[in-house]
């Protein structure tokens, strides 16, 4: 199996975080870990995002990747900070091939036949399915998924609690990603909520 098959099996959702403050990064990964969610995307959408991969790597049993990644120097930044895996909106040959060079674990996004051909000719097998409701949803990764057998997806992007079954239900999909887990809500109070983020969490983590 191949290392980025193992991310995706280790389990069912892969929060998708934007950290914006660094004092918040452990906590929430405290919380999720807590909760079964061991693989954590940040996304390099804040200034802090390269730091918070530092600082969530040291929380016990976390795999701490990277998101957002949109070219080959923040995909070598981000494999500085420790990232144990890179994840991208979309795929370029460029940041592919540096991927591959780096040996870093790669999920690229795909939404169309040709992106999935561009993956392919660089020999990736496992994408991302960004952004998968408004791309067609699982009606429109059922249909990719039959030129294209033997692809492994995560899909991302529109996807809750109440939704993520009718995805993991389908074969290719071997988890899915989304940002509901943590929200502006888990900070109101002025400090972090982990309670309800190791709840929601623990319900993720408990779909098939
Ligand atoms: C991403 O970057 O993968 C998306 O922003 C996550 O999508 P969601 O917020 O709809 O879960």
């Amino acid at each position: 199996m191949k290392p980025i098959e193992t991310i995706m099996r280790t389990a069912p959702v892969i929060p998708v975080l934007v950290i914006e403050e660094i004092d918040h990064a452990v906590p929430i990964a405290e919380a999720l870990v807590a909760g079964g969610l061991r693989v954590l995307e940040v996304t390099l959408r804040t200034t802090c995002g390269l730091e918070a991969i530092a600082a969530m790597k040291q929380v016990d049993g976390a795999i701490v990747g990277a998101g957002t990644v949109t070219n080959p120097e923040q995909l070598h930044r981000a494999v500085e900070a420790g990232s144990e895996f890179i994840v991208s909106p979309g795929l370029t040959t460029d940041l592919g091939q540096a991927a591959i060079q780096s040996g870093v674990p790669f999920l690229p996004g795909v939404a169309t036949a040709g992106d999935i051909m561009r993956g392919m000719d660089l020999g990736l097998e496992h994408f991302k399915f960004f952004p998968a409701e408004t791309s067609g949803g699982l009606p429109a990764l059922k249909a990719l998924s039959g030129p294209f057998g033997g692809l492994k997806f995560c899909p991302t992007g529109g996807i809750r609690q109440e939704t993520a079954p009718d995805w993991l239900a389908f074969d290719p999909v071997l988890c899915v990603g989304g940002s509901w887990l943590v929200g502006q809500k888990d900070f109101a109070s002025g400090k972090i909520d982990g309670e309800a983020i190791t709840a929601r969490a623990r319900d993720a983590a408990a779909i098939a």
